[in-house]
């Protein structure tokens, strides 16, 4: 009796212990520190990643259906200059290219994303499956396998079937869930035996918000204070049932993972002493990463999220909250569906409480009560809302490992843009990002926080939403203008080269002489760049202005000599 009481006491102990573990990000102490010179664990995993629309091109070739995007990006004033993804990088012609320049690299695994409708044109499998579509994707995979590079796929980065929006509202739509379940399906019965690692969807976050609250991206839709939570909701239980399916159908067999990747900003209280700042900055995180790791680790809602839309929902006159609820069966379904979390990080804001007046309307960005500052001393090379602020990447991995539970981690997203239209190879600001974010990266993994691989976003510069081709990502300069769609290495590529050769920061010395190296030869190839424009225009003098012409003269001379001999008779 004594021992039994003895081992409850010491159950509820432990259990308290891990509740609390549970809690115990520091928001007080932010320690900078110095550059850490060490190494990652061995095995750690390098990549660099991708994803369909905004790379593949062949938007209508093969017997590809539409997407929302294709449909989006085709309407007037929707993208930067009217741009489209029509042909983009067109990887899909250029498997080879691209895994030399991924061997180039020496990476370690390569993520991309699979098309829905290039396999499934109208996103309901019953009607067709596109045998072409799974073949280009058959042939990437058995590339990159034969090369040894490891296959990080993503099943949903943004580009729903258009049918599926038209017909049922897309995401605003709980049919989306088995829709997607069987797209999900079919990718691991045709490519499961070769991809171990799964992504379900690519920043929820941005589909709910940007897709269906602000309308900035496809499908457009401005369904202010409800559109995002519903999408969400229905995104976040597709992402359940498409693990439980892996779980139940394939997991024995083919021995692989089924992860998600989050986009996470990093939210730092302006005042670290102020108790007002760190709740305001604790609810931007937990509005933002929280609101889909929450009911994935924990099975529900961050409270603090139910608490604000519900309070704000009653005093809007609301009967309900504008946050939809998981049943008890529900959330017991959800917790838990996540082998590894894939994390999207690029930026952090500082942040300070701000009362929103509830008005007639509410919406996702007035319900948090936050108000986002930056320091203007960050650097902002390239898109807006990108600031270069690498200690607030350390920070959101240590909050994820004491918020839900040290999880196995893949970096699936980071990097930084410019804003160039002019050719620019030399881009020692993305050296300089790319060094102190892995770097912060590598004292996260020495704080404990189990990070398992990194993805450089991204290979190449590529279409960039509604921005169009005006922010480049890419490692690889894309130039656009030809249609040959050639690849030009940026400095960036021997810098992040060499981190993975080295793999980490050996010394610093040796680090020092790596920018140095990785900037020596960029100018010179800038100028054969700038000078590409006069090559392509004489590459089109060979490949049609002289074919055209020599057909023109052997059809003159065919007439002239049918005339001749017309003459003689
Ligand atoms: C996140 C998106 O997943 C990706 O597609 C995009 O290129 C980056 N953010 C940069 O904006």
């Amino acid at each position: 009796m004594l021992l039994r009481c003895v081992t409850r006491t010491c159950h509820v102990l432990v259990l308290v212990l891990c509740l609390s573990a549970a809690e115990d990000f520091d928001w007080t102490k932010n320690n900078h520190g110095s550059f850490y010179y060490g190494t990652f664990p061995t095995g750690f995993s390098w990549g660099a990643g991708s994803s369909a629309y905004q790379t593949e091109g062949a938007w209508d070739q093969d017997g590809k259906g539409l997407s929302i995007w294709d449909v989006f990006s085709h309407k007037k004033g929707k993208v930067f200059f009217n741009d489209t993804g029509d042909s983009s990088c067109e990887s899909y012609y250029k498997v080879k290219e691209d895994i030399s320049l991924i061997k180039e690299l020496k990476l370690n695994h390569y993520r991309f994303s699979i098309s829905w409708p290039r396999i499934i044109p109208t996103g309901i499998k019953s009607d067709h499956v596109n045998e072409k579509g799974i073949e280009y994707y058959d042939s990437l995979i058995d590339s990159l396998l034969e090369n040894d590079i490891t296959p990080i796929v993503t099943l949903y980065h943004w580009d729903l079937p258009q049918l599926l929006q038209d017909k049922y509202g897309g995401w605003q739509n709980v049919s989306m869930i088995n829709y997607f379940n069987e797209f999900a399906n079919l990718c691991f019965e045709r490519f499961g035996n070769r991809v171990k690692y799964w992504i379900t969807f690519n920043n929820p976050w941005a589909v709910a918000v940007e897709g269906y609250e602000t309308g900035e991206h496809a499908p457009g839709l401005k369904l202010r204070g409800t559109g995002a939570y519903r999408a969400a909701h229905h995104i976040i239980k597709a992402h359940a049932k498409v693990w439980h399916t892996y779980d139940t159908h394939w997991r024995s067999k083919q021995n692989g993972m089924v992860g998600i990747s989050l986009a996470g900003d990093w939210g730092e209280p302006v005042d670290i002493t102020n108790q007002k700042d760190i709740e305001a900055a604790e609810r931007y995180v937990q509005f933002y990463m929280g609101w889909f790791a929450t009911p994935i680790f924990h099975g529900d809602y961050p409270q603090v999220m139910k608490e604000f839309v519900g309070r704000k929902s009653a005093q809007q006159g609301l009967g309900t909250s504008r946050l939809p609820t998981f049943s008890s069966q529900e959330r017991s379904y959800i917790k838990g569906t996540c082998d590894f979390l894939g994390i999207g990080h690029f930026t952090t804001r500082y942040i300070t409480q701000k009362s929103y007046p509830t008005g007639r309307g509410g919406a996702y960005f007035t319900d948090r009560d936050v108000a986002e500052l930056v320091d203007p001393r960050w650097p902002d090379p390239g898109s807006e809302w990108l600031y270069a602020v690498p200690w607030g990447f350390r920070r959101l991995l240590n909050f994820v490992k004491t918020q839900y539970g040290n999880p196995d981690i893949y970096i699936t997203e980071n990097g930084v843009s410019e804003k160039m239209m002019c050719t620019e190879l030399c881009d020692d600001w993305r050296i300089q990002y790319f060094k102190e974010y892995i770097n912060e990266m590598l004292k996260a993994i020495k704080d404990g926080v189990n990070v398992k691989g990194y993805t450089a976003w991204s290979l190449l510069d590529k279409f960039e939403w509604d921005e169009g081709y005006s922010e480049r990502f890419g490692l690889y300069y894309v130039d656009f203008r030809n249609h040959k769609k050639p690849r030009y290495p940026k400095a960036s590529v021997q810098f992040y080269k060499r981190i993975i050769s080295a793999n980490g920061f050996p010394s610093q010395r040796e680090v020092e002489s790596w920018k140095r190296k990785a900037t020596e030869t960029c100018s010179s190839s800038n100028q054969l760049l700038a000078a590409d424009p006069l090559t392509s225009h004489m590459e089109m003098v060979t490949e049609i202005v002289v074919p055209t012409v020599c057909t023109l003269c052997i059809l003159l001379s065919a007439v002239f000599l049918m005339f001749l001999l017309r003459r003689r008779k």
